[in-house]
């Protein structure tokens, strides 16, 4: 063994995927995982910089971490991620912290082990950050965590240039995997016994609109979906001026892919919408909504929102909230508007107040939990299938997902982790369900 590694993560679910990635590359070389940071003979940061607080995190962390190198000088201290990507970002990240070991940007993971080799021999800091991002790297194999859910990237980066949005200045242009890759990768998650894939990209349904993979998402979907075996399938992050019906055909053709849709609508004004540059309306949303529930009436559909973006009016706020009572999502995820270097929004005059901002992410929030809460407590005397993915030590319970994404505890005497179970559900708390495991037939 070459020592241990410990990973800090940010952001989003395809950054947790990346550090499967990172943890391939560590495993590889010889390392071994250590959930203790102070056991750490390398410590990896994979920054995400979508919004201010993430970044905040991160600096905070690292700095951390200066008595902790001056006590182990052996030890190494690696920096990736979206923040590395940023444009000035090494060199403050440089100048406040001298004692990084390695620097690598998002667009070059596979490039670790050379810089840590490098970084062995030549004593002084390696860095190593690309601004254009190359062929995808088809042959890194990620050390995944996850079991039994595991997650698969269909695209990389993004063109669409929300103007609040740095993913494209810091993931470059969108590039599609290959329908090969993907599903060889598929089938051979299958065949190791995941229950779960989940198909990653910034804006799943542009998959192949380039023209390079001969094949569209909705065709993508179908193939994934038609391999053999018992599992579910996932995908996200679906883009509103792109979803659309081939998608929803083909989830009516297949079981075993979740009724879910998670589709940011990021505001309910249409001016609002237009500055953001998101280049659907909030009619052409919702719209959407109803074809979906027209097709799948049990489909759910979960959204990101932004409050509190340069020129939201109060009118503006009012319509999200009135969007979010219409739509009735099943869960949100809700964001102040962070500026961010570089983004026309970040330019824009009319930037809003924090206590504005505040004030509006409080009512919003308010409003999601109380959905939330209702459509909770409608679960309770029905049965749904689980996932099993895990044991809460704290409570003494299994715990797994629908296809919905609700989390379910329950009691079991042996251990189903990795396996489909019936709950008859009990008790609703909050987003959390509790059941008795139950002989109930499932769906399919
Ligand atoms: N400020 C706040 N939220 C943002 N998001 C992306 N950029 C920003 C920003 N600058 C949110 C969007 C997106 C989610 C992943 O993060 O809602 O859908
Ligand atoms: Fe950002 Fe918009 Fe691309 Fe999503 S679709 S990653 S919000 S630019």
């Amino acid at each position: 063994m070459l020592g241990k590694y410990h990973i800090v993560t940010y952001g989003c679910q395809m950054n947790v995927h990346e550090s499967e990635k990172i943890a391939g590359i560590l495993c590889r070389m010889g390392y071994e995982e250590t959930s203790k940071i102070q056991n750490a003979d390398i410590i990896v940061f994979n920054t995400c910089c979508i919004r201010e607080n993430a970044e905040n995190h991160a600096f905070g962390n690292i700095g951390a971490l200066k008595k902790m190198k001056k006590q182990n000088p052996n030890l190494l201290i690696a920096v990736g991620g979206c923040m590395t990507q940023e444009k000035g970002k090494t060199e403050i990240l440089q100048k406040k912290f001298p004692f990084i070991d390695i620097m690598f940007g998002a667009l070059n993971v596979e490039e670790l082990e050379t810089l840590i080799l490098r970084k062995r021999q030549e004593k002084k800091r390696v860095i190593s950050v690309r601004d254009e991002a190359g062929e995808i790297v088809e042959n890194l194999q990620p050390f995944r965590t996850s079991y039994p859910n595991a997650w698969v990237n269909i695209t990389y980066g993004c063109n669409n240039f929300c103007s609040y949005c740095i993913v494209p200045y810091v993931r470059g242009r969108e590039r599609s995997r290959k329908p090969e890759h993907i599903l060889a990768e598929v089938r051979s998650l299958v065949a190791e016994g995941y229950k779960e894939i989940t198909l990653l990209g910034q804006n799943v349904n542009s998959y192949g609109a380039d023209g390079s993979t001969g094949m569209n998402f909705a065709e993508l979907l179908d193939a994934v979906a038609s391999i053999e075996g018992k599992f579910r399938v996932r995908f996200m992050t679906s883009h509103p001026k792109d979803f659309n019906e081939g998608v929803v055909k083909v989830m009516e053709k297949h079981p075993k892919i979740c009724r879910l849709v998670h589709l940011p609508v990021q505001s309910g004004s249409n001016a609002v919408l237009k500055e953001m540059n998101r280049r659907y309306t909030r009619e052409k949303y919702l719209e959407e909504i109803k074809m979906l529930r027209e097709r799948l009436p049990e489909a759910e559909v979960t959204t990101d929102i932004i409050v509190g973006f340069p020129g939201e009016t109060e009118e503006d706020y009012l319509q999200t909230e009135a969007l979010v009572k219409e739509v009735d999502f099943a869960s949100a995820f809700t964001f102040v508007y962070s500026p961010r270097q570089g983004t026309r929004a970040a330019q824009m005059e009319n930037q809003i107040p924090d206590d504005v901002q505040k004030e509006r992410i409080m009512r919003l929030v308010e409003l999601v939990n109380t959905l939330t809460r209702k459509k909770s407590e409608k679960y309770v005397g029905k049965t749904v299938e689980i996932l099993c993915e895990d044991y809460d030590e704290k409570k003494g319970l299994y715990m797994g997902r629908d296809e919905f994404g609700r989390m379910g505890y329950f009691e079991s005497e042996k251990d189903c982790i990795g396996e489909f179970v019936n709950l008859q559900i009990t008790k609703a708390n909050g987003i959390s369900l509790y059941g008795e495991v139950s002989n109930e037939k499932e769906r399919w």
